[in-house]
């Protein structure tokens, strides 16, 4: 046993490791950034906590966010930490940050003309995560869209040699840097001009570097099954894990369908194919109005969205209108005389890529079937823009844990758990995180699982969850008592 001191004791705690087993009373000790012991500590830390009553389970992680400007502009990560967030998985739906001068392009579609630092490539991203670090750690996905973008602008073809190139070169860098792999958007222009084949040659890159293929696919509504054995079939002929982002069916005429993708995907795993999901606990999506739009989802719905009523459509942000956030497409079909086509054509015109919304797309039931599934990890899809963003951004984990384990009971606490940490540390392949064991990092929530739960609403929405404790990253507190501490000791996280 070491000599060395302690940092800090958390005693008397209910642990839950991570792996899903039902957890048991110890302490855990800290030194450093990682965990020094699990179990009866016999000696002192510096610092104390009592843990009697309270749970402690590894951070968790967000496999799918798109706080990749986020993490520079608001560091704090407020809406992330205050839920037990200690990493997030940034690059997601084939939006990306590099070649830098693209990526930063894109997102100042929607953030309007953010103050970042400069980088042009994904090490350089990095790099500057390292620099100027958030209160959270961050891994990064290669974005497909960004690459295809700034190969052959928004061109609806296959790409020329020179162009194919031009991307597998770039995501070569992006994965030789650490980044955890390549997503796709393929509903979102540019994602949605590449074939299958694009996409597999891409993958192979994939194979050979390491890293998974995580993907928006192309149509989550009546091509849904279409879709999911497209993604596995990319995964399966270009060699890469594949993670399906989101999972859902989208649209009332489509609702049910997950019975047959979760089958899918049962399929392919029992022939070896390494496939998982994540997905947001509510039947709400966000996204832009302009892919709305693209996607027919106000007219015939023939896109890969399903069909959405303009009475289903809320205003989360609006750079050009703020008034307009909170308010329905409804209303401004109401005040204009137009359908909810045209009115979301004429804010698209005024707004651009800005112009965020959320939208009522799913049923309850298929929600709960895809969480309830064992291949299912979570991914809050959070966009932390406007005045209304989705509640997911601030409530995802705790509703999992509040809602759907303690109060409907889908799976245990500790299988909530195991979906949030260990099994995503594992897909992602994020080194020394996820679990609760010596030598790990000290990523670690402390709360109270009888009262853990989401607060915001879709009216109401940035309102931090109630039963958080502490959140300590890397073995520091960023929040404490219930408190966001300041601390910003999030790590660039690079493929393990
Ligand atoms: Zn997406
Ligand atoms: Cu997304």
């Amino acid at each position: 046993m070491s000599e060395e001191h302690l940092d800090l004791v958390i005693r008397g705690v209910a642990i839950y490791d991570g792996g899903g087993a039902e957890p048991s009373v110890g302490d855990v000790a800290i030194r450093g950034v990682r965990i020094a012991e699990v179990g009866a500590v016999a000696r002192k830390g510096s610092r104390e906590i009592e843990g009697r009553g309270l749970a402690l389970a590894p951070g968790f992680i967000d496999v799918h966010s798109h706080d990749d400007f986020a993490v520079f502009t608001s560091p704090e990560m407020d809406f992330k930490v205050m839920q037990g967030v200690t990493t997030d998985v940034v690059g997601n739906c084939g939006l990306g940050v590099a070649p830098g001068a693209v990526g930063r392009a894109m997102f100042q579609g929607w953030t309007g003309a953010a103050q970042v630092p400069q980088w042009d490539d994904y090490a350089g991203y990095l790099e500057a995560f390292d620099r100027e670090p958030a209160s959270l750690n961050v891994a990064v996905l290669a974005g497909h869209g960004t690459l295809r973008a700034a190969a052959m602008g928004n061109e609806c073809r296959p790409p020329a040699p020179h162009e194919l190139d031009a991307m597998r070169r770039w995501l070569g860098d992006a994965l030789d840097a650490g980044a955890v792999g390549l997503s796709t958007g393929l509903i979102y222009q540019p994602g949605c001009h590449a074939n299958t084949e694009e996409i597999i040659e891409l993958a192979r890159e994939l194979a050979t570097r390491g890293g998974l293929y995580a993907s928006h696919m192309r149509d989550e509504g009546a091509g849904l099954l279409d879709s999911i054995r497209e993604t596995i079939r990319i995964g399966e002929e270009g060699g890469a894990p594949v993670q399906i982002s989101h999972h859902k069916a989208s649209g009332a005429e489509n609702w049910g369908k997950v019975r047959e993708s979760l089958a899918l995907i049962e399929a392919a795993r029992a022939r070896g194919v390494d496939v998982t999901a994540d997905q947001y606990p509510y039947t709400s999506g966000s996204t832009s109005l302009i892919a709305v739009v693209q996607n027919d989802a106000l007219g015939e719905g023939r896109g890969g969205m399903g069909k959405v009523l303009p009475e289903g459509v809320l205003f989360a942000s609006m750079p050009k209108h703020p008034e307009r956030e909170g308010r329905r497409l409804k209303a401004m079909c109401d005040e204009w005389n137009v359908s909810g086509k045209e009115a979301a054509e004429r804010i698209v015109n005024e707004e651009g890529v800005g112009a965020v919304v959320v939208v009522e797309t799913m049923h309850e039931d298929d929600v709960r079937a895809v969480l309830r599934h064992p291949t299912t990890m979570i991914g809050s899809d959070g966009i932390a823009i406007g005045s209304r963003p989705h509640p997911r951004l601030y409530g995802t984990f705790p509703r999992v844990l509040g809602r759907y384990a303690r109060e409907e009971r889908l799976f245990s606490m500790a299988e909530g758990i195991r979906r949030m940490t260990s099994m995503a540390a594992e897909k992602f392949r994020l080194e020394d995180r996820g679990w609760i064991r010596p030598g790990y990092f000290a990523d670690l929530v402390l709360f109270d699982p009888n009262k853990i739960a989401d607060v915001g609403s879709y009216d109401s929405p940035r309102q931090y969850p109630c039963g958080i404790v502490s959140v300590i990253v890397n073995g520091r507190a960023v929040m404490s008592d219930g408190k966001h501490t300041g601390a910003r000791p999030g790590r660039a996280l690079r493929r393990g």
